[in-house]
């Protein structure tokens, strides 16, 4: 075992303490010691954190895909990399060695090769969770290509825009992907955005639902004819530390979404350090993390962390209740797995299940447990502890963001005590601080405040892909020379950190980060509205449900049940149907300040069912528009 993977608490506080007095030391022997470089580095770390700048191993050179997939070949060529569950139970799982991954990446690099793609150019994969998406990823990493993964179940128009803003060449997708009972019809979607988008030459269409698609002469191939031949031998792209490795979006509280961008060794860096320490992961064991390869999850913790570890991980292309609700448990047993990661979310919607069907699976495998996402509440910590992990497993609260690249504040499975709903301490390297609203810094052990990093750590974004001052704006203004992560946090006596939730206009629903702003502006596209607000409120299984509130023109005349119904629609076309409002709510008048600000303060609380102690609302602009919102909102059910 390595010397930088705690065995105990006391190896953590070493090595914390390490990582504090003098990370670059800390992270440049790691670094030297773990993976396989083509050059060495002239500098560990250049970080100026006001522009912000940031460079890590530059100098360096390497490719993460020979540290993911050749490296191992040696001792673990038959070992599986990847273990695939199809969405079916009919099909047969997939074991996927690294051999084999070799081999499929290398043709499939070679495929993109063979379209014209180079280092360099944005690669818009837009694809079900098959292994198909993994060879995908690995592929463009293989040539230099900047990944852009597209989780599958966003609408055409956000596609296009993703496309278009890292103005992509290529897209990589399939006829359709299965989900339970349904088939997505990925390419009419991929054909409907395209509509939109002038940068793409070519889209690769793999087969996987035999769904009926049109394929556009001159553009479009299908991926078993255009791979048909590939050799199985790429070398791989050397790349600079700090090239570019992907782009992933996430939303923002304002405007589009916000392209992050990881470069090739910092990222790596980290993956590999949090995935080994959080996890434990010890060789043999079988190791699932039921996210999608769409989100940043499935990026650092499907694929990049446990591969770059040698490690076998499935990947599950279905969804938890299908062909019933304990297909979880029935997927643990089936491989045998050690290592269960989800999302709050989820485990509160199996938890209302049948418990019966959950004991029904044999679940001793499991060793450690995780979650991330979103603040566990005590009633899910305590049943995945208690049914799950049937009280031998710890749970690992993972805290962490896109930007971040990697976890930042969890236990390390079985060395650190773990609380309930708590994330616990900040892994080697990240000095975690919390910033009151004057701009201070907490500083009694015991406090709450806005939870800010104050140094560089590896897997931190380097910028938003062509805007760069949004991202200082974001990231670096509020508390100058800090990260601002946009959560609140609460500290407790021993330095435990508790997440609180966000402290801005991003609300979290069944795990998914979305932008309330990007809401609005597809609800204030219905010709009867004027002006709309969108806020979150607390749902027992998704976490936080979305409410908007929405005023209609003087002269509209509208059927509220087909007006509803558009709206949602429009928000499903727009954004994506994760995000469509769970309740809808036609005012007269929205309450605003007398400069004309929204008081969204105000309509958090009535959406979440308080019905007073809204403050001094008579300096607002029209104060009566509160009773008002509040009368209707008690005679109203929600949407869906
Ligand atoms: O609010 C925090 C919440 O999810 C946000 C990041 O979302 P995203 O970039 O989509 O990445 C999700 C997967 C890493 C954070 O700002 N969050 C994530 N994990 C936790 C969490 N909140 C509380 N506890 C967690 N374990």
């Amino acid at each position: 075992m390595s010397s930088y993977i705690a065995s105990d608490f006391h190896h953590y506080r070493q090595l914390y303490k390490q990582s504090i007095e003098d990370p670059e030391t800390f992270w440049g022997d790691f670094a030297s010691s773990e993976f396989t470089w083509h050059k060495p580095w002239d500098s560990v770390l250049d970080a100026d954190l006001d522009k912000p700048d940031i460079s890590w191993f530059s100098g360096a050179t390497l490719n993460i895909t020979e540290n993911c997939i050749d490296r191992h070949l040696n001792d673990k060529g038959d070992q599986t990399a990847i273990l695939f569950e199809p969405n079916s139970i009919e099909e047969q799982a997939q074991h996927i060695s690294y051999r084999q991954l070799a081999t499929e990446v290398n043709k499939t690099a070679n495929m993109l090769l063979s379209l014209g793609v180079k280092k360099g150019d944005r690669v818009c994969i837009y694809m079900p969770m098959v292994p198909e998406l993994a060879y995908a990823v690995l592929a463009c990493a293989r040539i230099g290509a900047v990944h852009s993964v597209v989780f599958a179940g966003f609408s055409s128009k956000s596609l296009a825009d993703r496309i278009n803003d890292a103005s992509c060449n290529v897209v990589l997708t399939a006829d359709g992907g299965f989900r339970g009972t349904k088939v997505t019809q990925l390419k009419s979607i991929v054909d409907d955005a395209l509509t939109q988008c002038t940068s793409v030459n070519n889209v690769v269409v793999l087969q996987r639902t035999n769904s009926k698609v049109t394929m556009q002469e001159d553009r479009d191939v299908w991926w078993h004819e255009a791979i048909d031949g590939q050799s199985d031998v790429c070398p791989a792209e050397e790349m600079d530390a700090e090239d570019m490795l992907f782009i992933l979006y996430t939303s923002g509280s304002t405007g589009k979404p916000k392209g992050m961008v990881h470069t090739c060794a910092g990222y790596m860096v980290y993956a590999n350090f949090t995935f080994r320490n959080v996890f434990q992961y010890k060789p043999g064991d079988v190791y699932w993390c039921t996210a999608d390869i769409g989100w940043i999850t499935g990026h650092s913790y499907i694929l990049y962390g446990p591969l770059s570890a040698g490690a076998t991980t499935v990947m599950f292309e279905g969804i938890p209740s299908y062909p019933d609700t304990n297909r979880f448990w029935q997927v643990v047993e089936k491989h045998q797995v050690n290592i269960f990661y989800t999302a709050p979310t989820a485990i509160r919607s199996l938890a209302l299940c049948d418990i019966s069907l959950v004991n029904q699976s044999d679940l001793s495998s499991l060793k450690t447990l995780g979650t991330v996402g979103e603040p566990i509440n005590l009633e899910a910590w305590d049943w995945y502890n208690l049914h799950i992990g049937k009280e031998q497993c710890p749970i690992v609260d993972t805290w962490w963001q896109t930007e971040t690249g990697g976890i930042m504040i969890s236990p390390l499975s079985g060395i650190t005590k773990t609380i309930p709903t708590f994330a616990t301490l900040p892994l080697p390297g990240i000095q975690p601080c919390l910033m009151n609203e004057d701009g201070n810094e907490v500083l009694e052990m015991e406090g709450e405040g806005r939870l800010c990093i104050r140094h560089a750590w590896p897997g931190m974004a380097r910028t938003i892909y062509g805007d760069h001052q949004r991202f200082k704006d974001t990231y670096y203004t509020t508390f100058p020379g800090k990260y601002f992560t946009g959560d609140g946090a609460k500290r407790d006596k021993e330095g435990n950190y508790r997440i609180t939730g966000r402290v801005d206009d991003v609300v979290i629903v069944s795990g998914h980060n979305l932008g309330t702003a990007e809401i609005e502006n597809a609800i204030n596209q219905h010709q009867s509205v004027v002006e709309s607000a969108v806020v979150g409120y607390p749902h027992d299984i998704k976490g936080n449900a979305i409410c908007a509130f929405v005023t209609l023109s003087p002269d509209a005349v509208v059927d509220q049940d087909d007006f509803r119904s558009e709206l949602l629609d429009l928000v499903a076309s727009m954004v994506g149907p994760i995000s469509k409002p769970e309740r809808i709510q036609i005012c007269t008048g929205l309450p605003k300040t007398r400069s004309g600000k929204i008081m969204r303060r105000i309509l958090r609380k009535i959406a979440a069912g308080e019905t007073a102690n809204f403050g001094d609302i008579s300096t607002l602009l029209n104060p009566e528009s509160v009773n008002e919102i509040l009368q209707v909102a008690g005679q109203q059910s929600p949407t869906r």
